[in-house]
């Protein structure tokens, strides 16, 4: 292993993959000196969904306050830092663009290493900043907007995917859930709120687990599932008017369905892996619920479990800096021709292995 960068460098992280954009500033690989994010939530609402032409143009407006105000927090200079590690992979690519030109033209002012990260193994790694002692191996979901995906982390910074979503990611079932039911975007949060004080009992969705073994997850049939539940087979009546604890009834029972899928899910993975410790990342696991079913899970309180803080689970710059400062420390590191890709790193997370995901 080369471990000739410093261990206790300083590394900044830039996110720009798909609606948040964000900076963050590393010291080490657990010392969070800023962590700055722009949400664009409010700008996408109206459509109902992410347009990456505007999503685009916002990182572009964005970016380099969102810099300033990141080193003024960390309260250092340009000159301070000793690498620059960026999303580079999966995500969309006129939004990567924007943090990648930046990234490149810090590297090359500063002649600092750069470094590309891959924005779901970044997920992943955001267990360790708060927790770099978890006993591995890890399990890990990472369960967004876009991506529901298991990994095993023998060492922090190298992985094995296990199982990913076959249509729909389970932030995306939850989001289309609260879209039928009139809750709004983003839908997940929309969707916990309309919950609570529902009976998630109250009607039983089919939790699609592919079979006795499979670690892939499928989450488009359990909207479908919903929308037949309110217009019928074949969409045969209008949609019903609802009243308010028949909505939070039916918002909770689709939380449970999905929350239920994944807890299930993952004590499939800990019999198969002999996992000795779980962290969950990506947007949906800022579900409370969702916390709660894994911590009732007998299976999984067995393990030591991580539930990284809120603003480190959703698109963050301190875990593109962390990752990037551990696969710097791994002896990885990229030049100017770096690029761009919709799509994750592939089974294992050996960096030759750039397959679709
Ligand atoms: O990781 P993320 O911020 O962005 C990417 O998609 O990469 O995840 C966004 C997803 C959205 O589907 C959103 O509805 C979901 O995370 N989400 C939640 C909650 N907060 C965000 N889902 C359930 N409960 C929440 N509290
Ligand atoms: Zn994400």
């Amino acid at each position: 292993m080369n471990t000739a960068f410093d261990p206790g460098a300083c590394v900044l992280g830039i996110e720009t993959s798909c609606d948040e954009t964000a900076v963050g500033i590393v010291r080490g690989e657990t010392d969070v000196l800023a962590n700055k994010i722009h949400s664009q939530v409010r700008l996408h609402a109206p459509f109902g969904g992410v347009v990456p032409e505007i999503a685009g143009r916002s990182h572009m407006d964005r970016i380099l306050p969102l810099l300033r105000d990141s080193l003024k927090c960390a309260g250092i200079g340009l000159s301070d830092l000793d690498a620059i590690a960026v999303t580079n992979r999966p995500g969309l690519v006129g939004c990567l663009l924007v943090g990648l030109s930046v990234a490149k033209t810090l590297s090359l002012g500063q002649g600092i290493p750069l470094i590309g990260v891959d924005h779901l193994q970044a997920h992943v790694h955001a267990a360790f900043i708060e927790r770099p002692d978890l006993p591995l191996p890890l399990l890990s979901l990472v369960a967004s907007g876009g991506h529901t995906s298991l990994y095993l982390v023998e060492e922090p910074g190298k992985g094995l995917l296990l199982g990913r979503t076959r249509d729909d990611a389970a932030g995306e079932a939850l989001d289309k859930a609260a879209a039928l039911l009139g809750l709004g975007y983003p839908g997940g949060p929309a969707l916990e709120k309309k919950a609570q004080g529902g009976d998630p009992g109250s009607q039983r969705f089919k939790r699609p687990m592919l079979g006795p073994d499979s670690l892939d997850f499928s989450f488009s049939g359990l909207k479908t599932a919903l929308l037949y539940h309110l217009r019928g087979p074949g969409l045969s009546r209008e949609m019903p008017e609802l009243q308010d604890n028949e909505l939070s009834d039916l918002a909770a029972s689709f939380q449970e369905a999905v929350c239920d899928t994944l807890v299930r899910k993952l004590e499939r993975a800990i019999a198969q892996t002999g996992a000795h410790s779980l962290a969950i990342g990506g947007g949906v696991a800022r579900n409370q619920r969702l916390r709660y079913c894994l911590m009732r899970s007998p299976a999984i309180a067995e393990l030591e479990l991580s539930f990284p803080p809120l603003d480190l689970c959703s698109d963050n710059g301190a875990m593109i800096a962390a990752l990037g400062h551990r696969q710097l420390c791994l002896g990885q590191r990229d030049d100017l021709s770096l690029d761009a890709a919709p799509r994750s790193i592939a089974r294992g997370w050996n960096r030759s292995d750039h397959g679709a995901a």
